[in-house]
C-alpha cells in the first residue's frame, strides 16, 4: 500500500452530524452500501418514492465510472487521476479499475465529507507500482487541492479530473465554470475532464430535488442538458460525447437504454 496522505495523519478522527443528511451517505444508500444513517435512509426513501428510478440512476453512474477510467487508463493512456468528490468507498473505486488496466497509475481522491475522511483508507490501496492519495478539502478551493495533488501527481503530464455527481452542489453556473477552467488550466494538452451530473429534465427528478433541498446537506442543482454540456466547452469530446450514462460505450449486450435523469462525457483538452 502506497499510503502518501498528509491529510488523513492531520485528521483521525473525523467529526460528524448523523443527524443531518449527506449526499455521500444517501447516495451510499442508493448503491446498497451499509454506511449510513437513519437520517440517510428517511431522505434516501422519501426520494425513492417521489423518483424511484434514482437507483438505476446512481448504479448508470456507478457503470459509467467504471466504463470512463478503463478507457482513460487503456485507449486513452492516462496514468493519473484526479477523482474530486470521491463519494465513500464502494465496488470498482476509481484506482481499483485503472491499475487492473495499468498497475502505475497514480490516483489522488479529494472529497469534503468527514465520513468520506474517516473510510478513506480503503481508497489508499494501491498497487506497489502506482500510488493513492486522499485530500481533505472543498471542490470550492481549486487551488489547494491541485497544490496537495501535486505531491502524487505530475502535472507536467496528462490528468483525468473526474467530476462524478458533484457539480450539482455547485449552483452558480459562472462558479462551477470557473472552477472547471482553473482545473482543466492546470493541466496539460492531452489531459481529460469527465464528468456526470443528474438532469433537470422529469418532473419526478424536479421534485426529487425540492425533496433533498429541503433536508439533505448539501443543497442539489439540477442542470439543463445545454448547461451541463457547456462544461466541455473548448475541450474534444470523446464519442459519442455529452449523452445519457446508459448510453456511453455500454457493456455489449446489455439492451436498449432505459429514459434516465443524467448526462455524462469526457472531453480532452487539445
Ligand atoms: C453524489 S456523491 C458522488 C460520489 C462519486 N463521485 C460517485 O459518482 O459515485 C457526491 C460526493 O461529492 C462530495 N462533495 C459534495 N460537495 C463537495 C465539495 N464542495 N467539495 C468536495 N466534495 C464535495 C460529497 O461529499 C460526496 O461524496
Amino acid at each position: 500500500m502506497t499510503d502518501s496522505s498528509s491529510s488523513l495523519g492531520q485528521r483521525q478522527a473525523p467529526e460528524f452530524d448523523s443527524s443531518v443528511p449527506q449526499t455521500a451517505r444517501i447516495w451510499n444508500y442508493w448503491l446498497g452500501g451499509k454506511d449510513h444513517f437513519p437520517a440517510d435512509q428517511a431522505v434516501g426513501d422519501q426520494i425513492l418514492e417521489a423518483f424511484p428510478e434514482i437507483v438505476e440512476n446512481a448504479r448508470a453512474s456507478r457503470a459509467f465510472l467504471a466504463r470512463a477510467v478503463r478507457y482513460l487508463a487503456g485507449e486513452a493512456g492516462i496514468r493519473q487521476f484526479l477523482d474530486i468528490g470521491t463519494g465513500l468507498p464502494t465496488a470498482n473505486n476509481t484506482h481499483q479499475v485503472a491499475q487492473a488496466v495499468a498497475p502505475e497509475c497514480r490516483i489522488v481522491y479529494v472529497d469534503n465529507d468527514p465520513l468520506v475522511l474517516a473510510h478513506a483508507r480503503a481508497l489508499l490501496t494501491s498497487s506497489p507500482e502506482g500510488a493513492t492519495d486522499y485530500i481533505d478539502a472543498d471542490l470550492r478551493d481549486p487551488g489547494r487541492i491541485l497544490q496537495e495533488a501535486a505531491r502524487t501527481l505530475d502535472f507536467s503530464q496528462p490528468v483525468a479530473i473526474m467530476l462524478m455527481e458533484i457539480l450539482g452542489h455547485i449552483e452558480d453556473d459562472d462558479e462551477a465554470q470557473s472552477i472547471v477552467k482553473r482545473l482543466m488550466g492546470a493541466v496539460p494538452s492531452g489531459s481529460y475532464l469527465t464528468m456526470n451530473d443528474s438532469t433537470d429534465t422529469s418532473a419526478e427528478v424536479v421534485e426529487a430535488a425540492r425533496i433533498w433541498n429541503q433536508s439533505a446537506k448539501p443543497p442539489y442543482h439540477l442542470r439543463s442538458p445545454e448547461r451541463i454540456a457547456r462544461f466541455f466547452d473548448g475541450l474534444e469530446l470523446v464519442e459519442p460525447g455529452v449523452v445519457s450514462p446508459l448510453e456511453w460505450r455500454p457493456e455489449p449486450g446489455s439492451g436498449p437504454p432505459a429514459e434516465i435523469d443524467s448526462l455524462c462525457g469526457i472531453g480532452r483538452k487539445p
